[in-house]
């Protein structure tokens, strides 16, 4: 007897269910219908299968035909991912704009890389040479100064037969393997599945963030995951955006995940423009953009972050530093809650799959520093900041307390710091870094300061700050004791110059390590040695603290090459207080 074509059976919005479908895999990719729209197999009954389409089905029709194709849903890695816009499942959206107009067409297809580009490829192995995974084969150019190593994928081992110096496409090999495997620039790899390292390292390198309050207070490491949690309008995406423009990363893969589109646009204006200012090239070059804003289908955007994932790995392997913004997780999780309720699943708390804890704690494990496979030896990282939308601001939601359950830290947002337009608007009494303890070693070292010691006199200051502005509110601030009223005075510098830092002032966007602590020194210096006049008899009127707060907000705002003399400003001040430091 003829096997019978698989064909569809039913149809509910982007969910189609399709009989018989044998020898295929659970999230193996399917072409469903006429038009060959992608989709997934997420649910096998028998011989019944759910499929879930990454696209629009109007138009499909029951009786229509489908084809396995035999392999899950894959990242093509390659050179010629940086810079580039994909979408959730990794199509170009440029190219496809070109090949179907600005709405992009179902079933429209762009390969991820351009397979026509000719790249200069440089072999370091050489026929003969036996390879494994991860073995650098040689390397391209990929953008100017960004070496791209192409490596050995997982899985293949063998004897180099032929290999060399060529100018090729995606579509030519390179070389093959004794047995015949051919060796191409770019590799597959499914999205879902971690790509393996050699061995997982301690997260204890700095990844500089640029935002001062980050640095010196929530410090981030290289490897790490944080969880930027905040109501609507708090600066999420801000935070996101400035990592991404300034963070000490080599490659950044951002994720516009379910946010509106015209931010993502900002995005596309923004990072061409950038210079980064670690290299001194444009942003973009070191960036690959995954997109699915909030109009483009549900299950694509489920999809993206493991896409974001992947292609960090690819680079991280490499030996690189790459840092995954996903904005926002909860997109993502309400895109679980969607398939989910489809799948007529049973749902668990506020309606999300019982499984969202886990799949989102499977993503975080995937980020890490670590030894990668094949030789030479190279160290890589994929660092994720994962903005949560948490509605109503409430933190107690499901999303937010499983990625807090999981992230090494919390930069909380809290909506009243953002309404007295105090930005970043991180909450400090709640937010934390677990990586702290293992940094501040680093930071203190590149700067020359005890980055522990700063640390602790700027948190121990607003937490001062915190209880006296309670007694304030109380009492009025004329009724306090001089001591604490400079506590106030120099606690109100602090959040508005030191941890405050304005996203549109070029001179303030970044800061560098050592503004950071020069201005964090400066505060501690002020603090103590106003505080020890007052101890032998001054009076806090009678100390210029107006005049300080003006040199040190010029500070705040110098361009790097006048910060020298707006420090020795502040520096004056401080000394014509008198006393002893
Ligand atoms: N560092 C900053 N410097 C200056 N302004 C800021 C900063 N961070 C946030 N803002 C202000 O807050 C506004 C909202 O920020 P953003 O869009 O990042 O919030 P969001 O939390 O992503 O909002 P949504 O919930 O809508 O996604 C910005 O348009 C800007 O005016
Ligand atoms: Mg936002």
């Amino acid at each position: 007897m003829s096997a019978r074509a698989p064909t569809i059976t039913r149809i509910t919005g982007t969910l189609v269910e399709a009989s018989p479908l044998r020898g295929a895999g659970l999230y193996e990719l399917v072409h469903v219908g006429p038009r060959a729209l992608l989709a997934e197999v997420i649910r096998f009954r028998g011989e019944t299968a759910t499929l879930q389409v990454f696209e629009d089905t109007t138009g499909l029709a029951v009786g229509s035909q489908l084809a396995a194709t035999g392999a899950p849903l894959t990242a093509h890695l390659g050179p010629g991912l940086l810079g580039s816009v994909l979408d959730g499942i990794g199509r170009p959206l440029a190219r496809l704009a070109d090949a179907t107009g600005d709405f992009i067409a179902p079933g429209a297809t762009a390969p991820t890389l351009e397979m026509t580009r000719r790249w200069a490829f440089v072999a370091s192995a050489k026929p003969g040479d036996t390879v494994g995974p991860g073995d650098v084969l040689g390397t391209v150019d990929e953008q100017p100064g960004f070496v791209h190593r192409v490596l050995v994928p997982p899985g293949i081992r063998g004897v180099v037969a032929t290999l060399g110096d060529a100018e090729v496409t995606h579509a030519d090999p390179i070389g093959a393997l004794a047995d015949g495997t051919p060796l191409f620039l770019a590799q597959r790899w499914p999205i879902r599945t971690p790509r393996p390292v050699e061995q997982r390292l301690s997260a204890d390198q700095p990844l500089v963030t640029g935002q001062r309050i980050f640095d010196l207070l929530f410090p981030l490491a290289e490897g790490g995951t944080i969880a930027v949690p905040g109501g609507f309008g708090t600066g999420k995406t801000i935070v996101e955006h400035s990592l991404a423009k300034y963070a000490s990363a080599d490659v950044v893969v951002f994720v516009g995940c379910g946010e509106r589109g015209n931010e993502m646009a900002e995005v596309l204006r923004d990072f061409p423009r950038l210079v980064d200012p670690n290299t001194g090239r444009p942003v973009m070059e070191r960036t690959v953009l995954v997109v699915n804003t909030s109009n483009m289908p549900v299950v694509a955007r489920e999809a993206s972050v493991y896409l974001g994932m992947t292609i960090a790995e690819y680079y991280r392997d490499m030996g690189y530093r790459v840092a995954v913004m996903v904005d926002s997780l909860s997109r993502w999780a309400e895109a679980l809650r969607e398939i989910g309720a489809r799948l007529q699943e049973m749902p668990g708390e506020e309606g999300y799959p019982t499984y969202m804890a886990s799949r989102l704690g499977s993503l975080f494990e995937r980020a890490g520093r670590a030894r990668t496979l094949g030789a030479p030896q190279r160290v890589g990282a994929t660092t994720l900041v994962c903005a949560v939308s948490p509605p109503g601001g409430d933190f107690s939601e499901p999303v937010t307390q499983a990625a807090l359950r999981v992230a090494g830290g919390l930069w909380a947002l809290d909506a009243q710091l953002a309404r007295a337009r105090q930005f970043p608007a991180v909450d400090w009494a709640t937010s934390y870094s677990l990586y702290a303890d293992s940094l501040v070693g680093t930071l203190g070292a590149a700067t020359g300061t005890d980055w522990a010691h700063l640390r602790a006199r700027v948190l121990a200051l607003l937490g001062r700050d915190a209880e006296l502005r309670e007694i304030a509110s109380l009492l009025g601030v004329e009724e306090m004791e001089d001591r604490d009223r400079l506590v106030l005075s120099i606690a109100s510098l602090v959040r508005d110059h030191l941890l405050g830092q304005n996203a549109f002032d070029p001179n303030d966007a970044t800061s560098s390590l050592a503004k950071t602590a020069r201005m964090a020194t400066l505060a501690i210096s002020v603090l103590d040695r106003a505080d020890a006049v007052l101890v032998a008899g001054a009076e806090l009127d009678a100390l210029p603290l107006g005049e300080l707060r003006r040199a040190y907000a010029e500070l705040r705002r110098a361009a790097p090459d006048a910060a020298d003399a707006r420090a020795a400003d502040v520096e004056r001040l401080i000394a014509s207080l008198g006393g002893a430091a």
